[in-house]
């Protein structure tokens, strides 16, 4: 079994450090910088946080500010978000899901506070929003392309799913495609089970699955759980962690898989990190750390990236002292722009992804 390697070629760094930029004129500068946290509670990504910032040792220091919210609740993410905007925070890492992306879209773009997550991408040319996770609705085009798929099953998550599903939509209408989209939101475990066997009869062999990490393991281990013979299906998995599935059981079928890959695992430098992570705080861990995930290493990334980003800034004296209040953040809140929309198409905020070129794996 093989992944293909998707190249993020994104200037998170710049774009940051033209952001502070434009927050700043005068000279002292802290030496402690906060940085707020909107995690949902014990998430991977959240003590990748804590691990990333306690591996930073170098001045201006960054000192964390979380809360543990429940990021699909409006009112939870407002407030944290104002909360942490009064404490003086100049950035904020974190999660969102799609019935709180806009609302913070609009809080980060009218008070300038930058949101840098590893959530999955929305298209905006919100310049406050820094996407770490490159965008896959190319690659998945190239790689149906490659395949020459004409009829194939979309599954997905609406929470990052909509984007692609959209993509798919448009060339399937221009090109005369015919595809099965399925809101994996719809279907209850037994309903699941009920499509996988309609699939079969109907001999829909071609399945994209698209929702995130956890999901999709559980998915797989439904999938396997019902042994069936998958000599015939080629599934796709459009996820960046094609490494962090557990394929073990799936893979007995005998089904062909393609997925994506993000991080490289054989990198040394990576390997390090790896290695420091699951020793990292681990003495009243009841259950051995898992090791990092693709989200887990983006989040990792950005902590480096806005610390470096702060080192040049303070290099270059410049001040960086806030303007506004949580006064304003509360009392006057930007009208959230709805939620639970599909997001316009329009051109990306500094990211883009693409892929080493597709490849049928076994
Ligand atoms: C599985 O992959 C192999 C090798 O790429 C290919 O020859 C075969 O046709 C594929 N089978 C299916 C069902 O897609
Ligand atoms: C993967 O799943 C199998 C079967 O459920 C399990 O035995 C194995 O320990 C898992 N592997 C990892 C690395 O979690
Ligand atoms: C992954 O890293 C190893 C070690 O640095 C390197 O040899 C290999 O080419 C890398 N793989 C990809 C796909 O970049």
């Amino acid at each position: 079994m093989r992944s293909c390697p998707v190249l993020p070629v994104f200037p998170v760094l710049p774009v940051l450090l033209l952001l502070l930029l434009r927050l700043c004129s005068g000279t002292s500068f802290p030496s402690n910088i906060h940085i707020g946290g909107l995690f949902p509670s014990a998430s991977h990504e959240y003590e990748v946080f804590r691990f990333a910032l306690a591996q930073q040792q170098d001045i201006p220091k960054l000192v964390p500010q979380v809360d543990m919210v429940d990021t699909g609740s409006s009112f939870a993410m407002t407030y944290a978000f104002c909360s942490q905007f009064s404490k003086g925070v100049y950035a904020i890492m974190g999660l969102y899901d799609r019935r709180t992306v806009n609302m913070l879209m609009s809080f980060c773009g009218s008070l300038h506070v930058c949101f840098v997550t590893p959530s999955f991408p929305v298209t905006t040319n919100n310049q406050f929003v820094l996407q770490l996770r490159p965008p896959l609705q190319e690659p998945i085009m190239a790689l149906l392309e490659a395949f020459g798929w004409s009829r194939f099953v979309y599954m997905y998550s609406p929470d990052s799913g909509l984007s692609v599903l959209q993509r798919i939509l448009d060339t399937a209408a221009e090109k005369v495609w015919q595809v099965t989209s399925i809101n994996l939101d719809s279907l209850t475990e037994a309903g699941f089970i009920k499509l996988l066997t309609d699939l079969d009869i109907k001999k829909e062999f071609q399945i994209i699955i698209d929702c995130e990490l956890e999901r999709l393991n559980s998915i797989l281990n439904l999938i396997a759980a019902q042994k069936r013979n998958l000599k015939m299906y080629h599934y796709v998995f459009n996820n960046l962690g094609f490494l962090d599935l557990n394929l073990t059981e799936f893979q007995k079928l005998g089904g062909n898989v393609t997925g994506f890959q993000l991080v490289n695992r054989s990198d040394p430098t990576f390997e390090k990190i790896d290695r420091d992570w699951l020793e990292f705080d681990n003495k009243d861990l009841k259950l051995p750390r898992r090791k990092l995930r693709y989200t887990g290493a983006l989040t990792y990334d950005g902590v480096t990236v806005m610390a470096t980003a702060f080192q040049n800034l303070r290099r270059q004296r410049i001040d960086i002292s806030r303007r506004g209040n949580a006064g304003e953040c509360l009392a006057n809140p930007p009208r959230p722009l709805g939620t639970g929309h599909r997001h316009p198409e329009g051109p990306a905020a500094g990211a883009s992804g693409g892929s080493d070129g597709p490849c049928a794996v076994r």
